[in-house]
């Protein structure tokens, strides 16, 4: 059987968990071989074999820029090259104003933005060298089309990502390298459930609350799950795509509309 991605290497960082887990499993389907890249490399590891031969684990820390350089090599010696990059690995935190730390905006940013940035950069070197383009995918969030009260930081960090798509996307194109990105509204998994604690506590809610609220106000009628999202992410990575540049979707069961 064919898939879509037959034969391509695919680096997702984050995706240990959650929505890039997700994007492994869907790309190993259509016959995909995944570096399953995160600082978290034990539950990598568990991921990759859950997933089969064509998911390895990768130790990666987007913030450090030896992890990043060692993470490209490590793809290239054992796939000869990289075809897709997801960005997807990202944190979240929320606070008032006026209690936002400089310790919380550090570390979002240099996950976030410049973990998306120089990520995006040794990928971008490395299809370059090799000289058979690429797809990046850059994972942005409905929270990076309009500010919100209390997520100040996570909020511009996407807007960040957004921008830095449109940017990345008009410069790499000429190498044959599209760069987009996915903007998923409220999607259902553990990053949530940090979520709505967080919720809990600034807005004073019982925990579960705030899940129950923005799932009944999505109009679909319900949260996201992981898998809403990997039709997106195959379709951004396929040859389909290849006319696409520097655009970011939603995928948010109509949250948004832009
Ligand atoms: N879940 C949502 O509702 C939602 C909504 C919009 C956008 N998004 C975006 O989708 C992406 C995935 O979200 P998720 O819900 O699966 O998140 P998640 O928190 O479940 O997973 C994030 C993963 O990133 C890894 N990670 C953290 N720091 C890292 C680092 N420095 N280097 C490498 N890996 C690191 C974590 O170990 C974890 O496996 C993120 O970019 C997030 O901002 C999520």
């Amino acid at each position: 059987m064919t898939g879509r991605l037959t034969g391509k290497s695919a680096l997702i960082t984050g995706s240990a968990r959650g929505i890039g887990r997700a994007f492994a499993e869907a790309y190993v389907r259509e016959g995909a071989t995944v570096a399953i890249a995160d600082i978290d490399v034990d539950r990598a590891s568990r991921t990759a074999e859950e997933i089969g031969p064509h998911a390895y684990a990768i130790k990666l820390d987007v913030t450090d820029q030896a992890s990043i350089d060692a993470a490209i090599r490590a793809v290239e010696e054992r796939q000869g090259g990289l075809d897709i990059l997801i960005n997807n690995a990202a944190l979240f935190d929320l606070a008032p104003i006026v209690e936002i730390t400089r310790t919380s905006y550090e570390r979002l940013y240099s996950i976030n933005v410049a973990g998306t940035l120089f990520m995006l950069q040794a990928a971008a070197r490395s299809m370059i060298a090799r000289g058979k383009g690429g797809k990046i995918i850059n994972m942005a969030s409905q929270a990076g089309r309009r500010g919100e009260a209390l997520v100040a930081v996570y909020c511009s960090t996407k807007a960040a990502v957004i921008s830095l798509t449109q940017s990345a996307g008009l410069d790499l194109i000429k190498h044959g390298i599209n760069v987009n990105a996915i903007a998923p509204g409220v999607v259902d998994g553990e990053h949530w459930d940090g979520v709505d604690a967080l919720f809990a506590k600034y807005e004073n809610r019982p925990r579960g609350e705030k899940k129950k609220l923005v799932g009944a106000e999505v109009p679909f009628g319900r949260m996201g799950r992981a898998e809403d999202l990997t039709g997106m992410a195959i379709f951004l990575a396929s040859a389909e795509a290849d006319y696409i540049v520097a655009q970011t979707y939603n995928v948010d069961g109509g949250n948004w509309m832009s």
